[in-house]
């Protein structure tokens, strides 16, 4: 059996959804396949169960592509108002919790509810646990699933990137990017933690857990935001948003005592407590633990009114300017998104459709645009689905 519709969507996931449901809404006839059992599975685990959803400082110049301009019509045609008036429409209550993050009050499953709720408004057609067998082109596209046939005159890439393959990403967008002429951007993890190599990270492994605030520094981008050291190296906001940056060989550079001057905090520390331990010296301005570690790396034994002033200005630029080679990343099982993917170059930054094919649209995280940490990426997905959606 062939089912013929207007337009075929590949993934219910954020920009899937929210495409549907605009092209719905404009009377377009939407089918929307995915080869998972639930729609929108990445939004329900988002934000420790709340979604982070989109965040008040959305600009362009928060959003890694290949072409730095390409985000800037989509976001501009739907910002985080125009969602917030949704959200607001289906009662959604929610909160700033901080950098102009929004969460759900309640459930991240409000959101998906939500999206539904707009699709079966716009009578979009959603079909889960369709595995997709394959697809051409010519007249229009025929998707094949496991389950039926499906011919439409638009068809649109939003399977998202290769981020957590255990809830079924799939690299399947890309794929059909490239089967139809479409140049891919390379991709690698991205928001993802960082490990340290043995030289590195051996000594800091006892520190695990041990959570502060830093500024992290890589390709030119700085976050101060916390930093979390792991058994395998470092994560927390701050290590997820500057490994974004990150490439194989590069350092990050880590203040940790951001907004002072390291070297004269420790010299007025000295000179107020002279008879205390370096350990605890530094244990006034670090976590306690990281402190006495550093202590027996950097410090000699005995009080702190006896040591020079030069190795506590060393002791300060360590703090200041830690630079760390990381050996690598935690990989995509645990990366929040993918950088790279379908190149921009190749697609309407008005209308996300391809310049060479017609009827063929990409959106979402398969596209190479990534968004900082903060619910960057679910604003994107939001703007990229608006602006196909209202397309097709
Ligand atoms: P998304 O991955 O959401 O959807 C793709 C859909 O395609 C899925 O439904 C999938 O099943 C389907 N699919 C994949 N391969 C297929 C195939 N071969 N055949 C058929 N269907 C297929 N962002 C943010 O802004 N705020 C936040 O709070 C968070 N939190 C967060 C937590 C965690 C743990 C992760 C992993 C990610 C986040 N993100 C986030 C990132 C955010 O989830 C992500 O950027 C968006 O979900 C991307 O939306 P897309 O619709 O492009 O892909």
């Amino acid at each position: 059996m062939t089912i013929e519709t207007d337009a075929i969507v590949l993934g219910a996931g954020a920009a899937g959804l929210m495409t549907a449901l605009a092209a719905g809404r404009r009377g377009r006839r939407v089918v929307v396949l995915d080869h998972a059992a639930e729609a929108g599975r990445k939004i329900l685990i988002s934000g420790g169960g709340r979604c982070n959803f989109t965040n008040l400082d959305t600009d362009p110049a928060r959003f890694l592509s290949g072409n730095p301009h390409f985000a800037k019509s989509a976001l501009a045609r739907f910002r985080p108002a125009d969602f917030l008036e949704m959200i607001g429409r289906h009662g959604i209550a929610w909160h700033e919790k901080t950098l102009g993050q929004l969460f759900c009050d309640g459930s991240a499953r409000q959101v998906v509810a939500m999206l539904l709720a707009e699709c079966a408004a716009g009578e979009v057609d959603i079909r889960l646990s369709h595995r997709v067998v394959g697809v051409s082109g010519g007249e229009g596209f025929r998707v094949e699933t496991d389950r039926g046939v499906f011919r439409a005159p638009a068809l649109v890439l939003a399977t998202g990137g290769l981020s957590i393959p255990r809830m079924g990403a799939s690299g399947l967008s890309h794929g059909l990017a490239r089967q139809f002429g479409l140049r891919v951007t390379p991709t690698a993890p991205a928001l993802v933690p960082l490990t340290l190599d043995a030289a590195d990270g051996g000594w800091m492994r006892d520190l695990a857990g041990v959570s502060l605030e830093v500024l992290a520094q890589c390709g030119g981008a700085r976050f101060r935001e916390a930093m979390l050291l792991t058994h395998r190296g470092l994560s927390g906001p701050a290590i997820l948003q500057v490994s974004s940056y990150w490439e194989a060989g590069r350092a990050i550079s880590l203040n940790l005592l951001p907004g002072c001057d390291a070297g004269a905090v420790l010299r007025e520390a000295k000179r107020r407590r002279p008879r205390v331990e370096g350990r605890t010296l530094l244990a006034g301005v670090l976590p306690q633990r990281l402190a006495q570690a550093l202590a027996a790396r950097h410090l000699p034994e005995g009080p702190v009114g006896e040591m020079p002033d030069a190795v506590l200005n060393r002791l300060g630029q360590i703090l200041s300017g830690w630079r760390l080679v990381p050996a690598g990343s935690e990989g995509y099982a645990k990366a929040e998104v993918t950088r790279g993917g379908i190149d921009t170059r190749d697609l309407s930054s008005r209308t996300m459709a391809a310049r060479t094919v017609p009827g063929l649209y990409a959106v979402g995280e398969a596209v190479d645009v990534t968004g900082w940490l903060g619910g960057y990426n679910f604003q994107w997905a939001w703007a990229s689905g608006q602006a196909a959606g209202r397309a097709i």
